[in-house]
């Protein structure tokens, strides 16, 4: 069933609400759902967490601060990001320097979270500090383009038939640093403690500044804001101050922004990502010889190790999982097709390898094209064969793994517990029986 669309958005200059409203009505539009905006922008509004409900499509909006999701709000968007497989997009803004690792980051976070980022996009939108960069963006093309975008996204959910799967983003989901901001000399402009100032003169001590600042930082002294607090430079106070009383005058910064303005004028265009289509099924008797491949795919090579020869399947402790494939009774195998490609496989079938632990349980072989890793594929292709062994009334199912693999993770959280372990390896069981 269909729920709302709910719109999460950091905003404090309203370039990133711009284009998450265009976003979320459309969507709401084309999905015949409802369309809730919730902006944690303010520090009051950091103090509820997000509830989002079965039927929910999430888009999570922030603007791109030093290549990242802003430092200040990381803390928020981890605890708030949280939601049981709900479809989610993920949208960032930039003021045409560069998204960096902004939206890679915000797509590990949804995974994290527990949502299905599906599709991805990033904007560019006015860049605060400057009047020059991004200036009259988003404009008519990049809203033609977004509405494109938000039809793509629409159709995606709406077909029933294909497996919803994370999107894939230039970008590190966990980078480590900032982007450092350089000077006019293209050295490293140290404005980090740089702080606004107020014109006597100009503010006419209306108050606005106060009610916008993100961080709670600007108070008053007789009527004239003071700004106390920590500063992220959102440019909040000054775009929003009614009488232009408020400025950045540390020439760091001021240099910096004359550095973006030279280096960044030539208008970048908006990104767009929307996952692929996969869709899961048996194998069929064709493609049995793929599981050659898959077996192959599944041997875990740690880092900086030299994979080995193909011919290592053709050892006979290998040659269990594959050899006369689909003959046996207890052979189970389910593909995920990618665009019309077998990308990944799943099988199972009772069989003396390493993780054999009893005469009726299956063992669970898979494996997934490197670049189709990560991607949520993989988890997927478990759930819908430890769905298929149950009801075909197996009580349990095993396998072994390096300890070193990152499937281990995926095993655990599909279900898998781990039984024993050698020194290599974990063998892994998992519970088919319904719960009464
Ligand atoms: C502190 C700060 C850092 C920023 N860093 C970047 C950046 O690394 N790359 C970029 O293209 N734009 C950058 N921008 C521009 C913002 O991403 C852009 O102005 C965005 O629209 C701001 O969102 P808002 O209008 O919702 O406040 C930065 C802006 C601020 C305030
Ligand atoms: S918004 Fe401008 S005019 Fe109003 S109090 Fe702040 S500095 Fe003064
Ligand atoms: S004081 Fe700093 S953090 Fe607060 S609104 Fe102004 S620029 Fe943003």
């Amino acid at each position: 069933m269909m729920g709302k669309v709910k719109v999460y958005y950091f905003s404090p200059t309203g370039g990133t609400l711009q284009v998450a409203q265009r976003l979320g009505d459309r969507l709401g539009a084309l999905l015949g759902a409802a369309v809730e905006y919730h902006s944690y922008t303010l520090p009051h509004e950091r103090e509820a967490l997000p509830q989002v409900e079965a039927g929910d499509v999430v888009v999570w909006a922030t603007p791109v601060y030093a290549g990242r999701i802003p430092n200040k709000t990381l803390d928020y968007v981890r605890r708030a990001i949280h939601a049981d497989g709900n479809p989610a997009i993920a949208l960032v803004a930039f003021g045409n320097r560069a998204y960096d690792n902004a939206l890679a980051e915000l797509v590990g976070l949804m995974e994290e979270g527990g949502m299905k980022p599906v599709a991805a996009a990033a904007m560019v939108t006015r860049h605060a500090f400057s009047d020059t960069l991004g200036a009259g963006r988003p404009n008519e093309e990049d809203l033609a383009t977004l509405d494109r975008f938000a039809a793509q996204v629409a159709e995606k959910l709406l077909t029933h038939n294909s497996e919803l799967i994370t999107v894939s983003v230039p970008g590190e989901a966990h980078p480590e640093k900032y982007y450092t901001p350089l000077n006019i000399n293209n050295a490293p402009a140290g404005f980090l403690k740089a702080k606004p100032s107020c014109n006597s003169e100009l503010c006419t001590r209306c108050g606005v500044c106060l009610e916008v600042c993100p961080m709670g930082s600007i108070g008053a002294k007789d009527g004239m804001p003071t700004f106390d607090g920590i500063c992220i430079k959102c440019q909040a106070c000054r775009r929003h101050c009614p009488t232009g009383a408020i400025a950045f005058t540390d020439p760091e910064y001021l240099s910096h922004v004359a550095m973006i303005e030279r280096t960044f004028a030539v208008p970048k265009q908006a990104e767009f990502f929307v996952a692929r289509n996969v869709q899961l099924r048996p194998i069929e008797i064709m493609e049995i010889p793929l599981l050659d491949d898959f077996l192959y795919e599944a041997i875990f090579i740690p880092e900086g190790v030299p994979a080995p020869p193909r011919s290592i399947i053709d050892n006979e402790e290998l040659q269990v999982y594959v050899k006369d494939f689909g003959k046996r009774p207890d052979d189970r195998c389910l593909v995920a097709e990618c665009d019309g490609k077998v990308v990944g496989a799943v099988w199972t079938r009772i069989m003396d390898d390493y993780g054999h632990i009893a005469d009726d349980t299956p063992s669970l072989a898979m494996s997934l094209y490197r670049e189709y890793r990560n991607r949520g594929i993989g988890t997927a292709l478990l759930e819908r064969m430890l769905e298929l062994l149950r009801n075909d009334g197996y009580k349990q199912v095993s396998l072994s793994v390096q300890k070193e693999n990152y499937a281990v993770r995926m095993y655990r959280k599909v279900g898998f517990v781990m039984e024993k372990e050698t020194e290599e390896e974990y063998i892994m069981v998992c519970n088919l029986q319904k719960e009464e």
